[in-house]
């Protein structure tokens, strides 16, 4: 029979990435183009069956603003599943998930399965990271990447789908 896992996601990233958006894409099939700065963190949960696994996620979401970044760790812990969310608009925010990267895999679970996001690709026009760094980034480091709008929807399903099927390999 098919195998049933729960578990512990986390999304990292600068404020403004996206980071809930893209999990109210996921969870609610809905997204705000005046979306609110989260405080603290905020919790949901999702199913998502695929041919191996029913796998319920536990989704931690939390806010990117700097002062938040010591609660960081309580959400991290014991997670089985990291995203890491940058905007294509902003080289800051790619500098900051780099940060992220570095810092789950000095503190993170050792086989933490981890996936680097760029998110607003529907903002091509305006993007100021290119497609290659990302990718070049993510493979030095052992990461999923994938490219993503929460706003059109693009990829957004795929992006859980692939770490669904990765934990239900482990
Ligand atoms: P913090 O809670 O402050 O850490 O931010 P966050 O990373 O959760 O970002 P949030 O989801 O709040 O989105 C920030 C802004 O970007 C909102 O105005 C969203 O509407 C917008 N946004 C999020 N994803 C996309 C996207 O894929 N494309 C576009 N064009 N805008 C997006």
């Amino acid at each position: 029979g098919s195998k049933n896992i729960q578990a512990k996601l986390v999304l990292l990233g600068d404020m403004g990435t996206g980071k809930t958006s893209l999990v109210l894409r996921f969870v609610k099939g809905q997204f705000y183009d005046f979306q609110e700065s989260t405080i603290g963190a905020a919790f949901f949960t999702q199913i998502l069956s695929i041919n191996e696994a029913t796998v319920k996620f536990d989704i931690w979401d939390t806010a990117g603003q700097e002062r938040y970044h010591s609660l960081a760790p309580m959400y991290y812990r014991g997670a089985a599943a990291a995203i890491v969310v940058y905007d294509i608009t902003s080289m800051d925010s790619f500098e900051r998930a780099r940060k992220w990267v570095e810092e789950l895999q000095r503190q993170g679970n050792p086989n933490l399965v981890m996936v680097l996001v760029a998110n607003k690709v529907d903002l091509e026009a305006n993007r100021r990271v290119e497609t290659e760094n990302g990718e070049l980034y993510a493979h030095e480091n052992g990461l999923l990447y994938i490219e993503t709008s929460a706003k059109t929807a693009q990829n957004v399903n795929e992006l859980f789908y692939e770490i669904a099927k990765r934990l239900a390999k482990a």
